[in-house]
């Protein structure tokens, strides 16, 4: 079997088209423009560029993006007065602090401190146990994402036997939640799974999520599985010529590829998803705060 590649990038071009038609309702008819906030601590040059993305998709949309851009030595108590602010802004809809934050920072704290209405990671505790018992919350993005594709190409999920490969709280555990929550049989398998590759050769949906460059080959793949790498590894690739490298993700690719049913590609798949449904959020938290109705298939 050859497999059907999952085009991420058009399927999130097809997400945003979404968004920009709820926010031009939402302006027309009840004179509401959707923001996002986003703040950054420090200079850390991979979330720089996120943020940067993050800031034109939303603008792209037709939302208002406040970007906060803090100094890396900004103190806790600093951080916590502008959460504070954000969070009782009636135009920030949203509120993104990118991870990882310096050091000094408690992550846990500073994500607690955010407004669950407004927490459109879907990272607060109290999404989280929200989630968890299957309640109406903010769903983390990169998991509603492959949600989404899964669903787009299956329609329902019911009885499927999926494996979720990481435990993260941002990807593995919230995924394993989606799944369950549409009725699949899920397994979490991580670092101390014990036969992994037996583990994800029974796996109807596999979700790949450990930043492990490539560690998934192909012959763990059942025949027809359907494959959702959300690893993005950089690699070295000296064919390319010296010094050069590329991106790679959790899963082999062309092996995998040569079983499966469906496969997401790395770049192309998951990665361009995980913005269009912070947008996604957005709207939906917008909505909620206006006691409007919820975009229709932008939430889990
Ligand atoms: N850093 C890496 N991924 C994420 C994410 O999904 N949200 C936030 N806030 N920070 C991140």
């Amino acid at each position: 079997m050859t497999a059907q590649i999952i085009d991420g990038k058009a399927f999130a071009a097809t997400v945003r088209e979404k968004v920009a038609g709820h926010v031009a309702r939402l302006k027309e008819e009840n004179g509401i423009t959707p923001g996002l906030a986003v703040v950054l601590v420090g200079e850390d040059p991979a979330s720089q560029v996120y943020v940067r993305s993050k800031g034109k998709q939303t603008v792209e949309v037709g939302m208002n993006s406040y970007e906060h851009k803090l100094d890396v030595e900004t103190s806790e108590a600093d951080l916590l007065a502008l959460i504070d602010q954000l969070n009782n802004d009636p135009q920030v809809h949203g509120i993104l602090v990118q991870l990882p934050l310096p050091s000094h920072l408690n992550e846990d704290l500073v994500i607690n401190s955010i407004d669950p209405a407004k927490d459109v990671d879907g990272f607060h505790i109290s999404n989280v146990g929200l989630l968890g018992t299957g309640q109406k919350s903010m769903v983390p993005c990169t998991p509603l994402g492959c949600l989404m594709m899964l669903r787009d190409h299956h329609g329902s999920l019911s009885g499927m036997d999926a494996v979720v490969i990481g435990r993260s709280n941002i990807v593995g555990k919230p995924m394993a939640q989606l799944l369950l929550g549409d009725s699949c049989t899920v397994t979490i398998a991580h670092s101390r799974t014990k036969d992994l590759p037996d583990v994800v050769r029974r796996a109807d949906i596999v979700v790949a999520a450990v930043g492990r460059p490539e560690m998934v080959p192909g012959d763990w793949i059942k025949e027809g599985a359907t494959v959702i790498d959300v690893g993005i590894n950089r690699i070295d690739a000296p064919e390319k010529g010296e010094g050069k490298t590329r991106l790679v993700g959790d899963v082999h690719f062309e092996s995998a590829a040569a079983r499966a049913g469906a496969i997401t590609p790395v770049p192309g798949g998951v990665g361009p998803m995980t913005i269009a449904c912070l947008l996604a959020n957005t709207v939906t938290a917008c909505c909620r705060a206006n006691g409007l109705a919820e975009p229709d298939g932008l939430t889990a």
